[in-house]
């Protein structure tokens, strides 16, 4: 368990102990998983713009930079503090339910994503990683950019994968208004869900624990595998022998 002061969310990130009278706030997002998190709109943003302004050459970078990012998203889900993991947070059918109708008793007292946040977490990680995989196929090799992997499909199916690449991204687009919409409708009910995505830390619930500091050699295991395979990916995708 993290046990900090409000506003020390940097020394419970380094693992310093802190100490005081007041009530310590609880750690609920990890440092990696907010930087990943931020990383998100900041370059769908720019790969919108990109794409409108015709800047090929940045888009396909910045798409195997969101690629790495993604696939460090996944790595991270399994061996990262437990808020991240995917085990802890995609729940069944029955836990959605009962969280809807508001009846789950034990939603007070969890920290992470709600039942429906852990299903829409992957509905954007899973729509976010179809559109850079499709960004991969995409393009004409006879008229202008192609994604790294272009020649491993033929012109026709490349030009499948590109007009598919157009159109989800208005789905792509849908999903994050809902998530917006989401996080805007819990916070005119009062629970702000934003700072925590920006410092870490929450107000302390009644007998709940904050996560832990997680070993950082699992980060730079995790960021290392998907830098290294974004990077295979950027020079084509070459056999490995
Ligand atoms: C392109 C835009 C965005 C995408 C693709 C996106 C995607 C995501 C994803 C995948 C998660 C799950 C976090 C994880 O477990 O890794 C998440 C959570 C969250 N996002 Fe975003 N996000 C976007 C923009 C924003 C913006 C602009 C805000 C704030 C104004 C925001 C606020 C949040 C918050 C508060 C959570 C935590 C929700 C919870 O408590 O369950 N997001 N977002």
């Amino acid at each position: 368990m993290t046990s900090n002061l409000p506003g020390q969310g940097v020394a419970a990130e380094l693992g310093v102990p802190v100490s005081g009278g007041l009530p310590p706030d609880l750690r609920v997002w990890d440092l990696l998983l907010r930087l990943t998190h931020w990383s998100f709109p900041l370059l769908i943003l720019a790969m919108w713009w990109t794409a409108e302004n015709s800047k090929w050459a940045w888009h396909r970078r910045l798409g195997l930079v969101l690629l790495g990012i993604l696939l460090f998203r996944v790595l991270w889900g399994f061996v990262g503090p437990e808020t991240a993991r995917f085990a802890s947070f995609v729940r069944g059918p029955r836990a959605v339910i009962a969280y809807l109708r508001g009846a789950l008793p034990d939603t007070a007292n969890r920290i992470g994503h709600s039942p429906i946040g852990g299903w829409s977490t992957l509905a954007l990680l899973a729509a976010m990683l179809l559109q850079v995989s499709m960004g991969l196929f995409a393009g004409d090799p006879f008229d202008g950019m192609t994604g790294p992997l272009n020649p491993l499909v033929g012109v026709l199916t490349a030009d499948t994968i590109t007009e598919l690449h157009e159109t989800f991204f208005w789905v792509l687009a849908g999903l994050i208004g809902l998530h917006l919409s989401a996080i805007v409708f819990y916070a005119v009910k009062g629970n702000d869900l934003v700072s925590p995505m920006v410092s870490g830390d929450r107000p302390p619930m009644q007998a709940v624990a904050g996560i832990g500091p997680t070993p950082w050699v699992r980060g730079l295991i995790a960021a290392t595998l998907a830098a290294g395979f974004a990077l295979w990916v950027a020079y084509g995708a070459p056999p490995l022998t």
